[in-house]
């Protein structure tokens, strides 16, 4: 019987035989790093994450709040992708210094551009403190109470702990809101930049390429941390020296082969692992696609006009590669969240709970979590969707609403806080809008807002009825006509005079008494219900979590990510899209070559790269063969906030640079399966031969410890 029992769990627990997980490097000992050595790990947990001595950690830095960033050198020299250093290298181009589409190399420090308002934050250390955050708690009765008493610890104890003045305290949960770490942080403020290839290699492939495998992009950026003389962080200034970190990544030229170990070192930013099957129907069939629907006809729209009009394209370039970024991801998910039968696997995996639970006797607890869920995502559905459609609509993808949101801002702090607020929150509008302006052209826009007030219209729930019998083009002529909102003069128009003065001007708008409606109808009929059942659901989650740790002693729970520092580690390895077909692990420069299309936006290739192909000029990057390797894949689990992170090898060395994951693998933020999962990371080697012999910048790959580990 006992046996019986044990090889059910095993049978119909799946899920715990697999690979996958973001781990907390303070917590590695036992069984993480086990399984690392296991795989080929040749450090100890206290070699990744030791707060007494320097290790691996010191070198893992938060890139700008988003994504990550690693120093690989003792001068405070800091490595991402380009994609994320995409916004400092834009904002110091011009027509005549057009860095994204040439690249940008400083040749000495004095040459290294400063990025005001940007930071990067190391770890000092991460500490457990979920009983003083949870104190009290558990006597409070409703879940309103319970989650006002744990605010009100978490701001006692960030204030108390103790820390160095230049340092600060900051309060994570983790399991759902059973365990609270707490992270003890340095922010840097003064970053420069100090090196980009051209968009024809860090973007290589552009929106066709991204989230596919087989991958051919150089996406990569250098900047450099500046510390004030006494080595902490410091304002900018020109005094500044670049920072000497406690440690910095050797860089292994040994490359990588199929069953390698790799680990990758980063702040994955979200993902939602452990939803129940009724969450996971309502996102594939409900709430994806409402949301790729919207962004299709969007991206639809703004591709026509970029591909006719050169002015449009650079206007949009940007804006386009964001909203599909994830219009893509989305679509990926869905098939990949159908093709490895998740929705099944999680009923079956509920199933086996409730056995569990009413095993252990545990039914009076647990035996209500499931239907609970059910009947709370089914109240939900409608309020999730209604949201999406607002959110989608009305702030990420129609332009002019967007614009008028931040005015409907405006006005609810006139009549929240008063003049005073009003005209202060008003100076910012105006300013913070001339930008957002310069990107703006009201015909685009125009042809997106048909299309998306139409799907808002004809398909979003709880929405007032005229939405749904309005003539949506005469809507939209008599809006883009007659609204102030179609220009960045009307907005300054609409918003002279003092507080009274322009609210009555906003009211008479066509734009702004429209998306003033959408939003007053969000905020009364839809967002307090959603908050509501998603507190309850947020409690059951939480619920869920400590039980399902509970009846599965033995299964690997890890946290799910919240744009904490992370470890996961796995191999690097091919594998099989579909049927008959392979994929192997790593990519080639020939490759390159193959995709290559002159002139083209996405697969143009640079002139000195195609020389340096032709007579194999690779120097010591060239892998044993002789080619040039460019990516690979491996099963390391990673998400959004992975980009720019090491992929390191058994020593700790670094041998790439995470950027994506691959088509068939999208989902993995709800659902890891590690037979189709691979993270995509750029060959170290690729990088460096690009610094050296392609933008000629040795003096960087000096700076630099390269090391030969098999050698
Ligand atoms: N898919 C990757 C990530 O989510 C890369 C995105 C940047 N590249 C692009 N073509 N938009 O961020
Ligand atoms: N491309 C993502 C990032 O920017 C990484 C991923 O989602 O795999 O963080």
């Amino acid at each position: 019987m006992r046996i019986f029992k044990f090889l059910l769990l095993f049978i119909a627990v799946p899920l715990f035989a697999q690979q996958g997980g973001m781990w907390i490097p303070s917590m590695l000992k036992g069984m993480n790093e086990t399984e690392m050595q296991r795989l080929g790990m040749k450090m100890t947990a206290e070699d990744i994450y030791d707060v007494n001595q320097s290790s691996l950690k010191d070198a893992i830095v938060h890139f700008d709040g988003g994504c990550t960033s690693e120093i690989i050198s003792p001068k405070g020299l800091l490595l991402t992708n380009h994609h994320c250093g995409y916004g400092e290298i834009q904002s110091h181009s011009s027509v005549e210094h057009d860095y994204l589409q040439d690249g940008f190399w400083a040749m000495s420090l004095s040459e290294e551009l400063p990025n005001p308002g940007m930071v990067a934050t190391l770890i000092v250390s991460i500490n457990d403190v979920t009983n003083s955050v949870l104190e009290g708690v558990a006597q409070l009765n409703s879940e309103a109470e319970k989650q006002k008493k744990i605010q009100e610890n978490i701001s006692k104890i960030q204030t108390t702990f103790p820390k160095e003045n230049w340092q600060e305290n900051q309060i994570k949960t983790f399991y759902e809101g059973n365990q609270y770490l707490l992270f003890v942080t340095e922010t840097f403020k003064d970053i420069r930049l100090v090196g980009a290839p051209p968009s024809a290699i860090g973007k290589f492939g552009s929106d066709t390429d991204n989230w596919v495998w087989p991958r051919h992009t150089g996406d990569f950026s250098l900047f450099r941390i500046y510390a004030g003389k006494d080595n902490k962080p410091a304002a900018y200034s020109k005094d500044n020296v670049p920072y000497t970190p406690k440690h910095f990544l050797p860089i292994s030229l040994d490359g990588v082969a199929e069953g390698d170990f790799t680990m990758v070192f980063g702040f994955p930013g979200r993902t939602q692992e452990y939803l129940p099957s009724f969450a996971v129907e309502q996102i594939v069939n409900s709430l994806n696609p409402a949301k790729i629907e919207i962004r299709d006809a969007a991206l639809k729209v703004q591709d026509g006009f970029m591909r006719k009009d050169k002015a449009i394209k650079i206007q949009y370039a940007s804006k386009y590669a964001r909203v599909a970024n994830y219009w893509k991801k989305w679509i990926g998910e869905n098939l990949g969240l159908k093709k490895s039968n998740a929705i099944q696997l999680k009923k079956e995996y509920e199933n086996e709970f409730s056995k569990n639970v009413a095993a252990k006797g545990k039914s009076a607890d647990y035996g209500n979590l499931l239907s609970d869920f059910e009947k709370y995502y089914n109240q939900i559905n409608d309020y999730a969707l209604a949201r999406d459609y607002f959110v989608e609509v009305a702030l990420r993808n129609t332009e002019l609403l967007s614009a008028g949101f931040r005015l409907y801002q405006l006005e609810q702090v006139y009549k929240t806080k008063g003049e005073q607020a009003f005209n202060d929150r008003k100076n910012n509008t105006i300013k913070g809008l001339e930008s957002f302006y310069k990107d703006f052209n009201a015909t685009v826009d125009k042809n997106v807002f048909e299309k998306l007030i139409t799907l808002y219209g004809q398909k979003s729930p709880l929405i007032p009825s005229e939405f749904k019998t309005m003539d949506y083009a005469k809507v939209t002529n008599e809006v883009y006509a007659k609204s102030k909102l179609a220009s960045y003069s009307g907005v300054q128009e609409l918003l002279k005079g003092d507080a009274k003065q322009v609210l009555k001007k906003l009211n008479k708008d066509k734009g702004f008494i429209l998306i003033k409606k959408m939003a007053d109808n969000y905020f009364t009929n839809i967002g307090p219900k959603y908050d509501e059942i998603d507190l309850q659901i947020s409690a059951l989650q939480r619920e869920y979590m400590k039980a399902q740790l509970e009846m599965f002693p033995n299964g690997r729970f890890f946290p799910d990510a919240n744009s904490t520092l992370r470890i996961t580690y796995g191999q690097v390895k091919g594998y099989s899209p579909s049927d008959a077909v392979y994929y192997e692990p790593v990519t080639h420069l020939e490759g390159v070559m193959e995709k290559y299309v002159p002139n083209d936006y996405e697969f143009d290739v640079p002139e000195k790269l195609i020389q340096l192909i032709n007579t194999k000029n690779y120097g010591q990057y060239a892998a044993k063969d002789g080619k040039m390797p460019v990516c690979f894949i491996a099963t390391n689990h990673t998400t959004g906030g992975n980009s720019g992170s090491p992929a390191l090898d058994a020593h700790g060395n670094l041998v790439g640079l995470n950027f994506d994951r691959v088509w068939e693998g999208t989902m993995s933020d709800i659902h890891y399966d590690p037979a189709i999962c691979r993270n995509i990371m750029v060959d170290i080697r690729y990088v460096l031969f690009i610094i050296d012999k392609y933008a000629g910048a040795k003096h960087l790959i000096d700076e630099m410890h390269l090391v030969y580990p098999k050698k």
